[in-house]
């Protein structure tokens, strides 16, 4: 298998969202997100969204893996095992419990000091996501999330408040987690936790596309006035865009099949191409136009866009995409799922996710000619049943060879293709509550935590086989795969 040190100072280390493992979902002044109106789901049932918190049911998010009492703990594990970074979020509601107040929660912006102070104290870098899932739900309820142009500013004065308190403490920021999501609108999940939006029954496909699109214009626009703030308050910062990165290929060689992998990339991947050049690309510009989305754009926005763009683009890698135009003609294309076909060459995994690991090196090739800009690893990793032994230990050979093999193809990227790459840090380095399910039995973690869907468990943590694994890669810098 190949390997090879990557260049001095790559950022080795995981990936987390406030949300999937703090728990503490309502002290020191906390308020509620979308995040904790979201019920437990499984590989088959979707998780339901409910209008506010309802006695009874299991919200997984609420006590999560409390880290939010457990950080020191592990911090601690993650410095054993050699990180150099690790990305988190900054809970919006711990900051503005509602969203709409003038002013923030002391308790939570001290909470990040003392996180941010404990990874220091391990020499690990923190690398920070704004809005990673968390919109708090008063505004979606009193706003209807990003649908209103209100939103930019409180997002804008949200991420102000994080500049200036972590000034020196923070360094690797993103601003909204896997922006691109939504462009699957028929998804309820993805538009709640990307754009805080609610569709109410009966909506038609044109009109949830279209609320998407004006979603995301005020989110691409409250992102680049964010990065002009920050920029400002400090010119050190590196302000990053992140994005779920799937590289798309055509079912047959068929040109319909080739124009529709064109088609779906269109649609999906111009999220990026505003956060790194400034404006719309022209095909989806033309799209938007022709079909009356996104009335509301104005020239201050246009200006904004301009200059307010990202110093790199970071992604999560999970899976490739193959389409098929049986059902869909390129020139039909709305619905993205309805072009998405099973690739009959891959494997997958038991929640159905394909698994291929040269996509991975395929994905950093494509950012890169179409960026030029560095990229970040910031999410990639195997969502897996663990069975812990009676001695205590966890046999997790297939999450190895999962990392393994995708590292490799990393590596390649790099050490081959002269890909300008920061960091990689694999989802869920901690065992977490899955954001698409809900569960704690979907692990992707290096250190196992006693928890189950049921929400039984003494939250006792210990270390996978995996653990000792990726010590071992991150002490070689890469090198001993
Ligand atoms: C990404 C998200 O989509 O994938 C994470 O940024 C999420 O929040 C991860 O947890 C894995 O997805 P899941 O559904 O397995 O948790």
């Amino acid at each position: 298998m190949f390997s090879a040190k990557m260049p001095k100072g790559f950022l080795w280390g995981g990936a987390v969202a406030a949300h999937q493992l703090e728990g503490a979902w309502n002290e020191d002044g906390k308020g509620m997100s979308v995040a904790d109106v979201m019920t437990v789901g499984s590989a088959t049932q979707p998780r339901e969204i409910t209008d506010g918190v309802i006695p009874g049911k299991n919200y997984p998010n609420h006590s999560a893996i409390d880290f939010y009492h457990h950080y020191e703990e592990d911090i601690k594990l993650m410095a054993e095992m050699g990180f150099k970074a690790f990305r988190t979020s900054i809970a919006w509601t711990r900051i503005f419990p509602k969203g709409d107040e003038t002013e923030p929660n002391e308790a939570g912006l001290e909470f990040y000091d003392r996180l941010f102070e404990t990874c220091h104290k391990y020499g690990i870098e923190p690398v920070i996501t704004l809005s990673h899932f968390e919109i708090p739900f008063h505004l979606i309820k009193e706003y209807g999330g990003f649908t209103n142009r209100k939103m930019i500013d409180y997002f804008v004065k949200f991420a102000e408040v994080c500049f200036k308190r972590y000034k020196d403490s923070v360094k690797y920021w993103m601003t909204f987690n896997e922006i691109d999501n939504q462009s699957s609108f028929n998804n309820d999940f993805l538009m709640a936790t990307n754009s805080g939006i609610l569709f109410t029954p009966g909506m038609t496909d044109e009109e949830k596309e279209a609320a998407m699109y004006q979603a995301a214009h005020y989110e691409l626009v409250a992102s680049a006035l964010a990065i002009k703030i920050g920029h400002e308050i400090n010119p050190d910062f590196q302000i990053g865009c992140m994005i779920n990165y799937s590289p798309v290929r055509p079912l047959t060689p068929s040109s319909d099949d080739v124009l529709l992998a064109d088609k779906f990339e269109q649609r999906r991947d111009w999220f990026s191409d505003v956060h790194v050049f400034g404006e719309y690309p022209k095909e989806v510009e033309a799209y938007i136009v022709r079909n009356g989305y996104r009335p509301d754009i104005t020239d201050a926005d246009r200006q904004a866009l301009t200059e307010g763009t990202v110093d790199y683009v970071a992604f999560s890698y999970y899976q490739t995409t193959t389409v098929s135009s049986e059902n869909v003609k390129p020139d039909e294309l709305h619905d993205l799922a309805k072009a998405i076909a099973k690739n009959p060459t891959l494997e997958r995994s038991d929640w159905g996710w394909e698994i291929d690991p040269k996509g991975l090196r395929i994905a950093l090739n494509h950012l890169t000619d179409r960026y030029h800009k560095p990229l970040f690893i910031v999410e990639n990793g195997l969502g897996a049943y663990d069975k812990v032994e009676a001695d205590g230990s966890v046999h997790d050979d297939y999450r190895i060879d999962y990392l393994r093999s995708h590292i490799s193809e990393m590596e390649k990227a790099v050490y081959l293709d002269g890909v300008d790459l920061m960091g990689y840090l694999p989802w869920g380095c901690i065992d977490l509550v899955s954001a698409g399910t809900g569960q704690m039995d979907k692990r992707y973690g290096f250190i196992y935590v006693d928890k189950n869907d049921a929400g039984e468990g003494t939250l006792a943590r210990s270390k996978k086989d995996s653990f000792y694994w990726y010590q071992k890669v991150i002490s070689s810098n890469g090198e001993d795969l």
